[in-house]
């Protein structure tokens, strides 16, 4: 495909040649008539750019925003894509579609495709697109007027000339979590990732330093179903899916009597990232911001001891885990995310009381 696409362009490029002079030349023979009616008479100029994908006022759930553009031949020499006004994409445009992905934070993301052409503005297209948030309260409802589109409820004819829009096998790779090859796969990886037909258009979910198994081996329909309704969608809750694979940690977590509030509501992707990104654990943020979230009051650590000697209180972060070989402190240092026998969520391997200081401090 890739070929036969490449093909194209260059006869897309010759094309936009001939179409050059041929403007130079009806504009030459403009100013010799010097007629302001000739110019009258001209069919519209054909709009700079428009946007095929995404519909304004969309809700997202995710951080990434995939963006799909038409632009006549000639008609632009550059686009540029601010988000709140911060530029995040800068493209020169050599194709009558171009296809792009942008990063889209929580909340409201004004996204204006603006087109220039001979350093002229020539087109301007603002798109409105709402990424809601379970995690952080503020962003949990989206405002009024907003909805989710499902781009795979609806037939795409405008980009399967280009992109396979019907799954294959290979997007449904067997993913063994107990012989998973970390080290082979990160070799065959780009390789795995070629033969899935998702590939093509969310190559960037895995574009992060953590990705998780079945996203890494590009395995997507392990967890989207193309049968389901709306299609494509994972069945809450999450520990219905993740507890699929996870067996070993559903069983480790059902012997203890105390479970966190969002693992027991099964809300495992309020703070895993199900693909991957910045953080280990596939994290949406890391530890310390994570917890922080809802448990506003605890960064202080004043909650750990509460006669200190020195004018600060224990540290939550911002210093190596004496109990752990190469990682910071931080909240789950002390407290299992998921479950405990104690109803502080300590570790398992940290005991309570003066028992769980003693594990750090020896002395
Ligand atoms: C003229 C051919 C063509 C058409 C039509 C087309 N695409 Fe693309 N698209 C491409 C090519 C080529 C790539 C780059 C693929 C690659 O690198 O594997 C791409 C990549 C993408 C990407 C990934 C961009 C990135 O780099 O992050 C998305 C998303 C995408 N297309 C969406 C769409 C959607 C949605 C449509 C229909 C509205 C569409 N495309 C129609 C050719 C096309
Ligand atoms: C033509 C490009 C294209 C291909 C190929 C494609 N997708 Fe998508 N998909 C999109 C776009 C565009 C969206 C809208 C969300 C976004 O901005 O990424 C989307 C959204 C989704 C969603 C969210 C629900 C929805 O319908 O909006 C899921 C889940 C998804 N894709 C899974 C897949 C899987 C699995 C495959 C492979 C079997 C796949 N997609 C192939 C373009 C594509
Ligand atoms: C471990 C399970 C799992 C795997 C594997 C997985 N996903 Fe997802 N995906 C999810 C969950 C869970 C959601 C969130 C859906 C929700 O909560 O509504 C999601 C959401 C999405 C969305 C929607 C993003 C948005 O902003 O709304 C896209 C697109 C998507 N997945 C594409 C993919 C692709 C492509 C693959 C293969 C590389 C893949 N997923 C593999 C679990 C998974
Ligand atoms: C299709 C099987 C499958 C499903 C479903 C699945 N996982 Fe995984 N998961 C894996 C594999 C494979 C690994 C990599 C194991 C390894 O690194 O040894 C992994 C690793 C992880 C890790 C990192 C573990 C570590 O010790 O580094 C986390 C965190 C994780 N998954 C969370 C989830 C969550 C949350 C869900 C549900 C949204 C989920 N998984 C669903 C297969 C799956
Ligand atoms: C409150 C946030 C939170 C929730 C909810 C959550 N996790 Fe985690 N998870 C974490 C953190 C933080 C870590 C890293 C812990 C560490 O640093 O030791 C982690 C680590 C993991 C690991 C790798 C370490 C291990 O225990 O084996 C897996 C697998 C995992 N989570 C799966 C899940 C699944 C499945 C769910 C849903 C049942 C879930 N998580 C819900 C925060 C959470
Ligand atoms: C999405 C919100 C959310 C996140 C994120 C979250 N928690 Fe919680 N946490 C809760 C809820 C809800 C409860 C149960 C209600 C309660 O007792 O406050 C709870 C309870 C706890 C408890 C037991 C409280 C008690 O009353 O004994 C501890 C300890 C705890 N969380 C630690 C953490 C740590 C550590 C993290 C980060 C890995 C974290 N939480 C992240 C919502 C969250
Ligand atoms: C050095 C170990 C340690 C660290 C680090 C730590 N905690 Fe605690 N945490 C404790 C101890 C000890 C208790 C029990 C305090 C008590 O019973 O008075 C506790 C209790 C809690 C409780 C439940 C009791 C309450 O006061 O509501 C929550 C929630 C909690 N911690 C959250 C956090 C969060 C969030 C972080 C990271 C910002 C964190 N903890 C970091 C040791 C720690
Ligand atoms: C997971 C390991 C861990 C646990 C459990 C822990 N601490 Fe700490 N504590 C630390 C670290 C790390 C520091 C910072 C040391 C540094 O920066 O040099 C610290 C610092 C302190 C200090 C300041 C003096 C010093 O040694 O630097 C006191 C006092 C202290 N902790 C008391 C406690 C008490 C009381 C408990 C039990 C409620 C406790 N700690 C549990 C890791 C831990």
């Amino acid at each position: 495909m890739i070929r036969i696409l490449s093909m194209r362009y260059l006869r897309q490029k010759s094309f936009i040649h001939a179409r050059r002079i041929l403007s130079v030349a009806v504009f030459l023979v403009a100013v010799i008539l010097g007629a302001e009616g000739f110019c009258d008479t001209q069919p519209p100029r054909e709009k700079a750019l428009s946007v095929n994908y995404p519909p304004d006022k969309t809700v997202m759930e995710l951080g990434l925003l995939s963006i799909s553009l038409t632009v006549p031949q000639g008609s632009t020499d550059l686009i540029i894509v601010n988000v709140n006004g911060n530029e995040k994409a800068r493209i020169i445009p050599d194709n009558k579609i171009e296809c792009f992905t942008i990063p889209i934070s929580a909340g409201y993301n004004e996204i204006d495709v603006t087109a220039i052409k001979s350093s002229k503005l020539v087109g301007k297209n603002i798109i409105d697109v709402y990424r809601r948030s379970d995690l952080e309260r503020a962003y949990k409802d989206p405002p009024a007027g907003f909805q989710k589109d499902y781009f795979h409820m609806k037939e795409h004819s405008q980009c399967t000339g280009c992109h396979i829009l019907t799954p294959g096998k290979s997007d449904r790779k067997p993913v063994n979590i107990a012989a998973f090859p970390i080290e082979d796969m990160r070799i065959e990886e780009k390789i795995l990732a070629k033969t899935s037909t998702c590939y093509s258009c969310h190559k960037n979910i895995a574009s992060y330093p953590f990705v998780h198994g079945p996203v890494a081996v590009w395995s997507c329909l392990s967890c989207h179903d193309p049968v389901t309704e709306p299609k494509y969608s994972v069945k809450k809750p999450d520990t219905k899916s993740c507890y699929s694979c996870h067996v070993g940690q559903k069983e480790e977590r059902l012997t203890k009597k105390y479970r966190h509030g969002p693992v027991n509501t099964g809300m495992c992707t309020i703070c895993h990232n199900p693909h991957a990104s910045e953080d280990p654990f596939f994290l949406v943020k890391s530890t310390w911001d994570l917890c922080i979230n809802c448990h506003i009051d605890k960064g202080s650590g004043k909650h750990i001891v509460k006669i200190f000697p020195g004018k600060n209180f224990h540290p939550t972060r911002g210093t190596l885990d004496p109990l752990r070989k190469n990682r910071e402190l931080t909240c789950a240092s002390c407290h299992d995310p998921h479950a405990s026998k104690t109803p502080q969520l300590f570790r398992a391997n940290l005991g309570t009381g003066f028992m769980l200081c003693k594990k750090c401090h020896a002395d």
